[in-house]
């Protein structure tokens, strides 16, 4: 059984390596050489386990079992309605204050031909956890492969008809954890769409809308400081982007959803998913105050997450995609972090 500190680590032939606990899954580090072969940390965080079990339970978690809002924690499957906790203001989020960033994962070594090294993580969480309905079986595979690409691999089955939405909750800074903000890093979404949120902090309208006008529109590369610092009325209320965007020509397949790159040091990611949404949350509630990686103050914008998703709220919106599993149906999700 694994402890919550246990560290665990993938390596592949470039010297690309991954780090993760098995408390939440968190991914630690990600360990990336840039074109002149200079190495650096690309994930925000903390330096030892310890420090991680003390502080922001999110940094790199698989979270679950809806990640993202449920507004005011409220659902109904089949005529049924449940009651999550409200764990933000009025809205649920993340799974709850014990989701599944707050368990320790069974995590095992896997051999898997695609992948230089990988392990898979695995959950029981029992009907009713958090109040969820149904016995969920969770099972996440971590792997690296020898092109640079770090894939988590998602797959649940429960025995009540149940809701779901897992992602991976990892800030990144292509220049190096603690080396300032990603306002200067360029960030290109393949979505023409978003949906934005109520003046009540992260709670989705229910409306998909263009992102053309806007400094939501990332479908050309874009300096994220542009869009974290205009004065638009969706920027104000989150002081920066929290936002839930639209995949292009969403099919199910594994497709590029969004390429980060940090001009400074040439460092690229590709961020590839079968899911219909990818929420991004530049770090807006970041001050300082909390010591990070090399001793420094994690500071607002000090990273970027991008969250591979169902949309937010999905349960309680007739137009966005199905978040409802079924006994007999397994949930499938991969996102693919791809270095370059
Ligand atoms: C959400 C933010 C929230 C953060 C907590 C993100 O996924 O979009 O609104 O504050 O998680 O770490």
């Amino acid at each position: 059984m694994s402890k919550a500190s246990d560290v665990f680590t993938l390596k592949n032939k470039n010297n690309v390596e991954v780090t993760f606990m098995a408390h939440g899954g968190r991914i630690a580090s990600i360990k990336v050489p840039d074109a002149k072969g200079e190495v650096a940390d690309v994930v925000i965080g903390y330096d030892t386990p310890e420090q991680a079990l003390a502080g922001d339970l999110y940094f790199g978690a698989l979270c679950g079992r809806y990640a993202n809002r449920v507004v005011n924690g409220q659902f109904e499957i089949d005529g049924v309605a449940y009651q999550l906790e409200c764990n933000n203001d009025k809205n649920h989020l993340h799974g709850g204050s014990d989701g599944f960033n707050n368990r320790v994962w069974a995590v095992e070594p896997v051999t898997i031909d695609r992948f230089a090294q990988a392990y898979q993580l695995s959950l029981v969480s029992e009907d009713g956890d958090q109040q969820y309905p149904g016995r969920l079986d969770v099972k996440v595979i971590y792997g690296l492969t020898d092109d640079n690409e770090f894939v988590i691999d998602y797959a649940a089955e429960t025995t009540k008809p149940t809701i779901i939405n897992l992602t991976s909750h990892a800030y990144f800074n292509l220049q190096g954890a603690s080396s300032g903000t990603i306002e200067g890093h360029e960030l290109q979404i393949n979505a023409a769409r978003y949906t934005p949120i109520s003046g009540e902090i992260g709670t989705v309208t229910g409306e998909i809308v263009p992102v053309e006008g806007t400094p939501m529109d990332f479908t050309s590369a874009k300096k994220i400081g542009v869009a974290v610092s205009s004065d638009n009325e969706q920027v104000k209320l989150v002081d920066g982007i929290d936002h839930n965007f639209v995949i292009d020509n969403y099919d199910g397949s594994v497709q590029l959803a969004a390429t980060l790159v940090d001009p400074v040091s040439g460092r690229k990611m590709e961020v590839y998913t079968n899911q219909p949404g990818v929420q991004i949350y530049t770090g807006s509630h970041f001050d300082g105050s909390e010591t990070g990686k090399q001793n420094t103050p994690i500071q607002k914008w000090a990273g970027v997450a991008l969250e591979a998703q169902i949309f937010p709220d999905s349960p309680n919106k007739d137009n966005f995609p199905n978040a409802v599993l079924r006994p007999g149906e397994t949930y499938k999700h991969t996102c693919v972090y791809k270095f370059i």
